[in-house]
Formats: C-alpha cells, structure tokens, sequence
C-alpha cells in the first residue's frame, strides 16, 4: 500500500470505531476540539492509562471549565484534585502553564507545536499531539502505543529504546496532510484496542495486509526492548497521628522531588538501610504494618506507625494539623491511611 492509501485505510476504521472518550470530539463532528481540554487531557495522559485518567478530567473539567479558572484555582486545591494520579510535577506544571496562558496569551493556547513547546510542563510529545489534535497540524505524535504500531507495521527488530528515532523516522512517513488530527488519535486507538501489547487481533486490523510482523506471525514479539534492571528496594517509616479533635499530624512535601508539593505523613527519607525516624511528637504509638509501592525508579517498603495525640500537641516546624480529606493524598500515603484507619491504633473496632 502506498503511505496514502495506508492513512486512508486507518481513517476509516477510526471512522467506525473511534473510542469514546470525554475529551475527544468525534470524527465528522461539526466542532472543533477544545486547545484547553486537548491539553489537560494529554498531560492527564502521560504516563498513565485512559481508564485512570477519565474520572480525573470529567472533575477537573467540571471544576475548572477554562484556562482562566484553573489558572485563579488555589495550588493546593489542583494538587488535591490531581493527588492518586501520580507524577506530581505534571501537576505543578500544569498550573504554571495555565497561569502563563491565561495571564500573557489572553486564555488562547498557541496554535503551532513550536509556541506550544515554550510553555512549561509542554515538552515535544504534548506539543505535537495539542498542535495536531486542536489545530489539525500534520505533527508527528508518538506515543508508546505509535510505537509499539510501528514496529510492528514495519517488522522492527531493533530493541527500544534504540529503536525510537527509526520509529518516530516511520511515524513521520506515514503522517498525512489530511485529517492529521484523527490520523494522530487513530493510531493512538489502533494500538489501544488492536495492536495491543499481549494479543493483538490482527485478524480484524485495518493494516493487516502492509503489516509485516502479521505476515511473519511475530506481532506479539515486537516491539523488541532492552530488559529492565531490577529496581532497588527503599525502606522507610510513615507516622499516622490523629489528635483527639480528629486533625492528622501532616507535612506538604517540597515543590522539588518525588510527590512535591504534594501531603504526606511524617516519618524521615528512605533508603536502601534507612535508620527507623523518631516519632514527630509525643504519642501512643503501634506499628499497624507495611505499605508497599513501587515507584519509577523503586520499590518503597514503609512501615506504618499510627495512634493518637492529645490536643494539646503542637505541630513541629514544617508539619501541621489538618483535617484530612484521605483522596487528597498521593497513593503511597493513602494506602497508609487506609491501614492506620482500619487499625485499633486508630479506634477502629477489633474483631
Ligand atoms: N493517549 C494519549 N493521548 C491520547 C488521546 N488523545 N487519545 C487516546 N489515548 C491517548
């Protein structure tokens, strides 16, 4: 097939069958996509699936239906909201860059990939898929999923992350003049329901016949990668302290680093060998149990010491008593309410 026929093919079937999703506009739709919710949505989606984000974006579009309403939101407000999603610094980000857009652009996000990229938090990937998703421009968008299409389109055998500049080279062939927009959202699609990483259903695939690794029957082999080396293992302590008006002993991280800006419970860094923290105050304190989570670069194994503070317990510099809303926290610090809460240390009933 020529590279024509091969986007004409995939628009068809994106036709047919484009995924419904909050923040799309459907193909043949008399409207146009909205720039702010394009780009909320694709900083929503790094790193993290569709279903995850989908709850996400209907509330903070629902909070903050424009630009100029998130960017008047409060910082801790948005991280509350985004808290549970992950990569926090998306979310940091994501108010610098409506404050820019709002307060220098007159709330008008940029129509190319070039302006789009000089706003913070919007790096190549997000650039290209808001200028070819809102402003239908012909930009080459490469997602893990435009990869994996690819590879397989192509039969490449290099192993990621080699193989990327080869495949964004492909995705860059194939990019049509026409419709670039749903083009970039079809593929996205193809590889999310199709051309998925364990079973792709090459039987029913709009690219079954110029596809190579169909044909030699390797589809589910590629793309290759580079295995992974293992992540280490942190150690560390969470203190879980509710004083007896009901506030929980609290710190907001650092804006820099892992969970920044975000809350936590107290209870020293983690490390490899990490020396157990001191309690922040004075409490009756058990250890309730473990919290695992695994982030990018580790696995974090924390040990949860909860109980209860008198109301006279002054908070120590850097921490204060909150009354807690629990889905304001990141998940690592809400698994260990979970388990504090659940706990005799916190009065829940034994059984
Ligand atoms: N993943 C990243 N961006 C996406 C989009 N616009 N549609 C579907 N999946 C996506």
């Amino acid at each position: 097939m020529r590279d024509g026929d091969l986007s004409e093919a995939l628009l068809a079937w994106y036709d047919k069958h484009a995924r419904t999703l909050p923040w799309r506009v459907p193909p043949g739709a008399d409207e146009r996509a909205d720039p702010y919710r394009v780009w909320l949505s694709e900083v929503m989606l790094q790193q993290t699936t569709v279903a995850a984000v989908k709850g996400y974006f209907i509330t903070f579009t629902s909070l903050w239906p424009r630009v100029e309403a998130l960017a008047a939101a409060r910082d801790e407000d948005v991280m509350a909201r985004w808290a549970g999603l992950g990569y926090y610094a998306r979310a940091r980000n994501l108010l610098k860059c409506a404050r820019v857009v709002a307060d220098e652009f007159g709330g008008v996000f940029p129509d190319s990939a070039e302006a789009l990229q000089k706003l913070p938090g919007i790096g190549p990937y997000t650039a290209a898929a808001v200028a070819a998703i809102a402003f239908d421009r012909p930009e080459v968008v490469v997602d893990g999923n435009v990869e994996r299409v690819m590879a397989r389109l192509h039969g490449v055998q290099t192993p990621l992350p080699a193989a990327k500049p080869e495949l964004v080279a492909l995705a860059a062939k194939h990019t049509p003049n026409t419709r670039p927009g749903d083009y970039a959202q079809a593929v996205m699609d193809l590889g999310a329901t199709l051309c998925t990483p364990r079973s792709p259903a090459c039987g029913i695939c709009p690219w079954r016949a110029p596809c190579v690794a169909s044909a030699e029957g390797i589809a589910a082999e590629l793309p290759r990668k580079i295995p992974k080396k293992p992540k280490p293992i942190r150690h560390g302590t969470a203190y879980v302290i509710r004083r007896d008006d009901g506030a929980f002993l609290l710190e907001r991280r650092p804006d820099k680093g892992l969970l920044g800006g975000m809350l936590g419970w107290p209870g020293g860094h983690w490390a490899e060998q990490a020396p157990s923290a001191a309690p922040p105050v004075t409490a009756a304190l058990e250890e309730v149990g473990e919290v695992r989570h695994t982030f990018t670069h580790f696995h974090l194994i924390l040990s949860i010491q909860a109980g209860e503070a008198t109301a006279i317990t002054e908070a120590p510099d850097g921490l204060d008593w909150l009354r807690l809303s629990p889905a304001a926290l990141p998940t690592v610090m809400r698994k260990a309410y979970d388990l504090a809460a659940t706990s005799p240390a916190l009065g829940a009933a034994k059984d």
